[in-house]
């Protein structure tokens, strides 16, 4: 009986220490030590034993017992540790390998002409209002002295939403909400949205923006006007760029004028750039109508003003020297990535 456990154990012990996969360890448990394994089975034949011998045997079977099973636990420890440094060894990050750059997309060039614009115009005091590009026929034509069945309507062609509702085709409307709701003085920039049913082509969309000017206090000249776009138009393109008021004709401001600013390409030389005239058309501005005024509750006699409309597209297309407006609308990011 004793040698037996001896060799029980011995050739438990050496199975072990041979075993060089953790699964294995659990099946060398159930060999020996399991309900049906020889350990166990050695206890059963207890009974075969003289009674006087049966402790002794009884306590080497629990040695045997305890042996093997710190055996096993010690192996199963090397075995778990041996495999976690495997695994590591295996799963090293390099980490010089260059990362995924994560695509980050940037400003529209619409935008950035348009935080241009809004920078100018803070520093010089004005306030950036908005209006709703759904608009009352009474702000986007009436109220701005362009009264049911006047000529202009026909340049201005735009979507309706009812006989009273269109999408507004100007920003302009916003200098009579504005006007309606400020005492003056007034000094804001509204741009946005505007809408026209033209075709689209190089230089026309139905959906465009604009970016509107209002000053309204007493004492505001033309004067007053041509110093203030001078001053946008030499921060916009440059130190050196001259301005041009050519006599024009707006329904909401008298008198009235365009605007050119002197080519920035070829300094007024005429180029390629400016169609050979040296001058480059802007925008439109005056000084604001009387009956607008009127008819936004403020007092011709008390107040005057003056006020601007530039496309913001416009603006666009100039400094980043696009031919093409549809490029702007395309979402192209091989065109976008640019700016
Ligand atoms: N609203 C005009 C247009 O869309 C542009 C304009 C001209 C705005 C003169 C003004 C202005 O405020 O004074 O053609």
């Amino acid at each position: 009986m004793k040698e037996k456990l001896e060799q029980i154990k011995a050739e438990a012990l050496s199975q072990i220490e041979a075993t060089g996969a953790l699964e294995k360890l659990n099946e060398i448990r159930v060999t020996y030590l399991g309900k049906k394994g020889e350990l166990t089975q050695v206890l059963k034949s207890m009974k075969d034993v003289a009674p006087e011998d049966r402790p002794k045997i009884g306590q080497m079977v629990n040695e045997a017992r305890a042996a093997i099973e710190e055996k096993l636990e010690e192996t199963r420890k090397r075995l778990a540790a041996k495999a976690r440094e495997e695994q590591l060894k295996n799963e090293v990050i390099d980490v010089t390998l260059p990362a995924q750059k994560a695509q980050v997309g940037h400003r529209h060039p619409n935008t950035i002409a348009l935080e241009e614009v809004e920078r100018i115009f803070i520093g010089m005091g004005y306030e950036v209002v908005e209006g709703p590009e759904v608009e009352y026929d009474y702000y986007n034509f009436q109220a701005l002295n362009i009264p049911e069945g006047h000529p202009a309507r026909d340049e201005q062609d735009t979507f309706y939403i009812n006989d009273k509702i269109v999408l507004r085709s100007q920003t302009s409307p916003v200098q009579v909400r504005t006007m309606e709701k400020q005492k003056p003085p007034i000094r804001i920039i509204a741009p946005g949205r505007v809408f026209r049913s033209d075709e689209v082509d190089a230089t026309h969309s139905p959906s465009f923006h604009q970016i509107e000017g209002l000053v309204i206090d007493k004492n505001i000249t033309f004067s007053d006007l041509k110093g203030t776009l001078d001053q946008f138009a030499k921060e916009l393109f440059g130190e050196k760029t001259r301005v041009k008021f050519r006599p024009h004709h707006f329904p909401f401001t008298e008198p009235s004028a365009e605007v050119d600013v002197s080519c920035f390409k070829c300094g007024g030389k005429g180029c390629r750039f400016c169609k050979g005239s040296g001058w480059i058309e802007i925008l439109g501005c005056g000084m604001v109508h009387p009956n607008v005024l009127r008819m936004s509750g403020i007092d011709p006699e008390e107040y005057t003003g003056f006020a601007f409309g530039v496309g913001l597209e416009r603006i666009a297309l100039l400094k980043y020297e696009i031919d093409d407006m549809r490029l702007l609308y395309e979402n192209d990011e091989r065109f976008l990535k640019q700016f």
